[in-house]
């Protein structure tokens, strides 16, 4: 058994361990591509090598056999084993592969998570994954040397492929499972000699042998049977469409959950002289489109028009692939929860300040109020500047952009009427206004804000980020501010309609607000229960990005449907909100269902903040912005609906947000809102 020896702590890897992080591409912080079976058979035939070179197995030509079931240290090895151990007559190793392969998945997810527990592996927001460097010893004198254990492995592998030294039997297997994965040319430049190196160690134990046996006698049937059993994409009949209730009131996910019922998950609208729009819908596809989209799916086509408006290409929403890692990972830090933490007298006294016009009596229209009041937030904490004046006319011309390139619902001259031409130029005014207070004498001493970070990685990396680009990347900033804004309306409308839950919720504020204001360490799981499920609640039946588009750039079958290479697809991620096998009654507002056993947010039919690679990078800045403002507002005041029996309607394009009739009455301002 190989041993990694980290200073201040040692540990031993297995071979599925081993071979999942030689399969790590540390450039696009995910794995090499393999296709399905190949890496399900390889991580199985790894699990199996590793329980032979623990005399648990022992394998010969004709049949595997269990030698000794006694239990492993590993869950995973040990579900395995009993399954040997259980099976009545011996079986080959190819047998096992090939019967064991659909368990490969879950093995990954073992692995994957047993790394991140040992702090070998660090796991981003939306699936990305990285080897953590730490302090090794690399000889007997006891030097050290700052390196990940990929490094380590990968110059074990490269003294057998590149010297003619006997290979340890560990070493020798590991060779073979990743040449079934067929990423050898990824990670080391081969010569020939190396070829034939690599095909000569993988000859050399059995286990190799018949993991490339599966592979080979089980590669062309999946792929030739792909496309001649894919079923036909329903077409959505317009009746069953129009007449759908949730359609008149504006409730996109419950539309699409109804569709789905009705025609599975997958469907497709189709409308006269356009492309059809093919829906994909449901937990399983979310989870497909989470742990697979990114080898299927790119977001670059949908978004390349509108990006385009402003002047910008190849911006975050945009990218794909390694550029795409790259620059989530360098702007992560701007987007985090920390960064929140850091300023929160700010986001207490910007609160305070547009709370202070509210007057007991006064009837507020919901969605421009709780939009002006996180703006007045996010504006001053990400770019430094008040934009106030600037937000309502940025609003109008993304949503007019979003509406005639994105949704595609309005033609092209409507992004250029005077109005329009006009809002177009507060882009620059705001621009201009950020630059004009980002010089570094002005910054001095200020705490770090999203601008800065925008600015100096132009600075530094002006490919990655040109000049270009900074138009939509600072004006998108306050942009997003209005999904923050919109889903403040309806928690405000949440809080409105169900006095019981807001009561409880009041009861958090008073703890963490009563004396002095809270600090970071106080905004915990515990003094915030209540608060959290409520708006883990509000975010299920109010998902203001309700679903995301991509375009087939690998022809692939989900859920037995084939989606053809370059059609457009509409990921309806927040439907599975409104299905009643995720979430049992889902039109009633329910802050129980998360807690245990119930858990229902932890199944992928939870999604408010996207699928995959592209989930949204603020979404724990979120998640802290509108429980402060939530508990804010139920501290200071008591709301009601205007008029009490409002029906709540939505207006879904191009995001969802409260129709704009929705007020909430100051029935009580409670105390007096410091000066
Ligand atoms: C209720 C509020 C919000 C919701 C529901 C939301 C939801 C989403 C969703 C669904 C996506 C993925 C879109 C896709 O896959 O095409 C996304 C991406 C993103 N969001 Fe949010 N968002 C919210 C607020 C914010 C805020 C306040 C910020 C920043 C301050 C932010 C920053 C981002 C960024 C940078 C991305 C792009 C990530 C990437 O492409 O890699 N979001 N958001």
């Amino acid at each position: 058994m190989a041993k990694a020896v980290e200073v201040g702590r040692s540990y031993r890897l297995n071979l599925p361990e081993e071979l999942i992080i030689m399969l790590l591409n540390e450039q696009t912080g995910y794995f090499h591509q393999v296709p399905g079976w190949e890496l399900n058979c390889a991580v199985v035939g790894a699990v199996l090598a590793e329980l032979s070179i623990r005399s648990r197995i022992d394998t010969d030509v004709d049949s595997l056999i269990l030698v000794d079931s006694t239990e492993t240290d590993n869950p995973v090895l040990d579900s395995i084993l009993k399954q040997i151990a259980d099976e009545s007559q011996p079986r080959t190793a190819q047998y096992w592969i090939e019967r064991l392969a659909v368990q490969a998945e879950s093995i990954i997810d073992s692995t994957l998570e047993r790394l991140v527990n040992l702090k070998i592996l660090k796991h981003y927001d939306g699936d990305f994954w990285t080897l953590i460097p730490t302090k090794w010893y690399v000889d007997l004198d006891g030097n050290t040397e700052e390196r990940n254990v990929g490094q380590l492995i990968k110059t074990r592998i490269r003294e057998v492929i590149f010297t003619d030294s006997i290979p340890g039997p560990r070493d020798a297997i590991v060779v073979s499972l990743v040449n079934t994965c067929d990423v050898f040319r990824f990670i080391y430049e081969l010569d020939e000699r190396a070829e034939n190196r690599i095909r000569f160690v993988c000859k050399v134990d059995l286990i190799g042998r018949s993991i490339a046996t599966a592979v080979e006698h089980n590669i062309a049937s999946p792929l030739l049977r792909r496309s001649r059993l894919a079923k036909e994409i329903p077409s959505v009949a317009m009746g069953r469409l129009l007449f759908n209730p949730h359609l008149r009131k504006g409730n996109l996910p419950a539309l699409l959950a109804d569709l789905t019922r009705h025609y599975g998950p997958v469907f497709a609208i189709r409308v006269p002289f356009k492309q059809p729009m093919i829906f994909v819908s449901g937990p399983r596809i979310n989870r497909w489109v989470h742990r697979h989209g990114r080898l299927h799916l790119r977001a670059r086509d949908y978004f390349v028009d509108f990006e385009k408006v402003y002047g910008a290409s190849g911006v975050l929403p945009s990218l794909d692939g390694g550029d795409h890692f790259r620059l989530r990972r360098i702007m992560s830090p701007a987007y985090s929860r920390a960064r929140l933490e850091g300023q929160l007298d700010q986001i207490f006294h910007y609160a305070r300040r547009s709370m202070a016009d509210w007057k007991a009596g006064d009837a507020l229209p919901a969605r421009r109020t709780c939009r002006r009041m996180i703006n007045a937030q996010i504006s001053p904490l990400a770019l430094s500047v008040d934009s106030q004046d600037l937000i309502d006319e940025l609003v109008k011309y993304k949503e007019r952009a979003l509406n005639v390139h994105i949704a595609k619902v309005l033609p092209k001259f409507m992004l250029s009427t005077p109005g329009m031409r006009r809002r177009a130029h507060t882009i620059d005014a705001l621009l201009e206004r950020v630059q004009s207070v980002h010089t570094p004498a002005q910054r001095s001493g200020c705490p770090r804000d999203l601008a800065d970070d925008w600015l100096g990685l132009h600075a530094s990396d002006p490919q990655l980020m040109p000049e270009s680009n900074l138009r939509f990347a600072l004006s998108a900033a306050l942009v997003a501010s209005v999904y923050l804004g919109d889903a403040l309306s309806f928690a405000v409308y949440a809080m409105a309609a169900q006095p019981a839950i807001c009561e409880r919720i009041r009861s958090e504020a008073d703890a963490l607000f009563g004396d002095e204001d809270p600090g970071r360490d106080d905004f915990t799981p515990e003094s915030m229960d209540v608060t959290s499920r409520f708006l883990t609640e509000c975010l299920r039946m109010y998902p203001i990005v309700p679903l995301s588009m991509r375009d087939v750039m690998n022809s692939c079958v989900v859920e037995g449907y084939e989606l053809p290479v370059g059609s457009r697809i509409f990921i309806a991620q927040t439907a599975a909100h409104y299905m009643d096998d995720v979430f049992p009654e889902p039109f009633s507002f329910d802050i129980d269902r998360y807690l245990p056993p119930r858990n229902e947010h932890r199944s992928p039919g939870y999604a408010p903040y996207g699928l995959g690679t592209h989930r949204c990078l603020g979404s724990r800045w979120m998640d802290l912005q509108l429980a402060i403002n939530v508990l804010m507002i139920a501290h200071y005041f008591r709301v009601e609906l205007s008029p009490a029996n409002y029906a709540l309607r939505f207006s879904p394009l191009p995001s969802m947000k409260p129709s704009s009739n929705l007020k909430f009455r100051i029935a009580e301002q409670r105390r007096e809102l410091p000066g």
